[in-house]
């Protein structure tokens, strides 16, 4: 199965899923890495890699044109899967509708707890006890859509923003591979908001 992994900035969880099919774990094909942000980190990651990395500088771009560009990159390329991984752009409708229930997100929080941006800092304010992240199918929403898989952390009396981010980061590693795993196995439904596994 193809993914075509979409990145803003420095890739971490791009390069834990690409790890992760290297070694056997993940049985997918990485076709495309597309960055919105010529700068990002992982467009090197990715040549290193060996994989076609893609510019598209989203700058200026509206959503909906934006997305309308990423749907014919990826055309020809017979895309099973979109991978949200650190794209800070919202979603537009040509690319909903092109991959319908296709494309995964990753947030760094416990959804529906703390949806948008700085989101270790929104659960530092709010005091919670308990962090996390999140693996969700993506719809019109911020943050909206049924979710995948989630991993939850204690947040802990010295923490920082940075400090929870790290703690969250390395479980997002580990769950966004198992999640691809389970969507690209088939086998699970979507039940009103439930995603639920088929044995
Ligand atoms: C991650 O915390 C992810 O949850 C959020 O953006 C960050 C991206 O990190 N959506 P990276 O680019 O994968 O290292």
């Amino acid at each position: 199965k193809k993914l075509a992994i979409l990145v803003s900035g420095r890739g971490s969880n791009f390069e834990a899923i690409a790890r992760q099919i290297r070694a056997g774990k993940l049985q997918a094909e990485i076709a495309a890495v597309v960055a919105n942000v010529p700068s990002a980190k992982a467009l090197e990651t990715a040549e290193t890699l060996g994989l076609p990395a893609i510019s598209l500088p989203s700058k200026g771009i509206d959503t909906d044109t934006y997305a309308a560009m990423v749907v014919e990159q990826l055309a020809p390329l017979g895309i099973d899967l979109i991978i949200l991984a650190g794209f800070m752009r919202r979603v537009g409708t040509p690319l909903l509708e092109a991959y319908r229930d296709r494309i995964l997100n990753i947030h760094p929080s416990l959804l529906p707890s703390f949806p948008g941006l700085h989101v270790q800092q929104q659960a530092l304010d709010y005091g919670v006890k308990f962090s996390g992240c999140t693996v969700h199918f993506v719809d019109a929403g911020l943050d909206t859509g049924p979710i995948v898989a989630q991993a939850v952390v204690p947040v802990l009396d010295g923490d920082t923003a940075d400090t929870l981010a790290a703690r969250i980061l390395v479980e997002e590693h580990k769950i966004f591979s198992e999640a691809i795993a389970l969507i690209l196995s088939g086998a699970y439904r979507v039940e009103g908001r439930r995603v639920i596994r088929k044995d």
